[in-house]
């Protein structure tokens, strides 16, 4: 049977949240477990810094609170390779061969970077190291030889343009050195979470999120405020589930399906109040992340051996990536010397 190579990152702009939990964190720790699997996790601090040159400071401390993250949730580091992206000069001499097989308009086309491109307000300044960072995205992929990319919705353009790339390379030079990956979406229901206050998917810049690292305290503030029914405002009144914070959380997280089904009914015919409700997604929110966030201050304790981790595994990544780029070299006939 051939192995699976998985290979997934983030960019570490912030601390991870419990959107990242339940769209990806989640899987990744049952990913690490399967048969004949190998899998990658990435911290792509160079990716971070193509729209953050002037503020290095906050790509830097991200780096650790990602990693910290990461392993909170129990991405184990002896199954598990957690690299970073920037230690791994291979990753940038890839994306220099990369670029020439990519055309400007092709990359101005990009859905997502086109996206990121105006809510950025860049205008004629996009710094290239933005505009070109699919390509070196197609770099940490091939490097790897992944065969599988669990990512979000938002990435298929980056997939689609690093398979591109495989078929443009491995054709022009004639050899099938590359390896075609394929995406792996999340299943439609745990795409991204909502975040607390109904607008939309839980994210940093739109600060409504709630964040691993979160004190007991802070979670409850969040549910407390949580977006619910603007109509329902007397206990007796009817309410709306849908679109309903409260309730779409409970869908996630509660385990008691019935229970969850008998609430809906109630608040739907009036007499339920959000209060009550709150509290009940509390408690399930306070013993889902409390060992979460015991772990993670168990590891923050010692930064140093965090450090390690990251080391030894961007070493071995290191290693792999030589052996691709060799290849590479080999396949376009510029290995003067051997
Ligand atoms: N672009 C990804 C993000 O913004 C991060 C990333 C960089 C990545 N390189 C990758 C994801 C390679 C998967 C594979 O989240």
């Amino acid at each position: 049977m051939t192995k699976k190579i998985i290979l997934t990152g983030d960019r570490p702009t912030g601390k991870l949240h419990l959107g990242h939990y339940v769209g990806s964190l989640q899987n990744r720790v049952k990913l690490q477990d399967e048969k004949d699997t190998e899998m990658f996790i990435m911290i792509a601090d160079q990716q971070a810094l193509t729209d953050n040159a002037d503020n290095p400071k906050k790509i830097i401390e991200n780096v650790t609170e990602v990693a910290l993250d990461y392993l909170a949730v129990g991405i184990d580091p002896s199954k598990t390779t957690i690299f970073i992206q920037s230690q791994i000069p291979q990753l940038a001499e890839l994306t220099m061969y990369y670029m020439n097989l990519v055309s400007l308009a092709r990359l101005q086309r990009n859905p997502t970077v086109k996206q990121e491109l105006s809510s950025k307000n860049f205008g004629e300044s996009v710094p290239t190291g933005f505009l070109t960072y699919p390509i070196s995205q197609a770099a940490d992929i091939t490097a790897f030889a992944a065969t599988h990319v669990p990512v979000g919705e938002d990435q298929k353009p980056m997939l689609e343009q690093t398979r591109e790339i495989v078929r443009d390379f491995n054709r022009i030079y004639n050899k099938e050195v590359l390896v075609l990956p394929e995406i792996v979406l999340p299943p439609k229901n745990q795409g991204r979470l909502m975040g607390i206050d109904g607008n939309g998917k839980m994210s940093k810049s739109l600060n409504n999120g709630i964040y691993l690292a979160d004190s007991p305290e802070e979670i409850k503030a969040k549910i407390m405020k949580m977006y619910t029914d603007p109509n329902h405002i007397r206990v007796e009144d009817p309410g709306q589930v849908e679109g309903n914070v409260v309730f779409t959380y409970l869908d996630i997280f509660d385990a008691n399906k019935e229970e969850v089904a008998a609430l809906k009914e109630d608040y739907t015919r009036g007499g339920l109040g959000d209060v009550k409700l709150k509290l009940r997604l509390n408690d399930i929110m306070q013993d889902l992340l409390a060992p979460i966030r015991k772990r993670r201050e168990e590891f923050a304790k010692d930064r140093d051996l965090v450090y390690k981790m990251l080391q030894e595994a961007s070493q071995k990544a290191e290693k792999i990536a030589a052996k691709t780029l060799e290849e590479v070299k080999d396949a376009m006939g510029i290995n003067y010397f051997k």
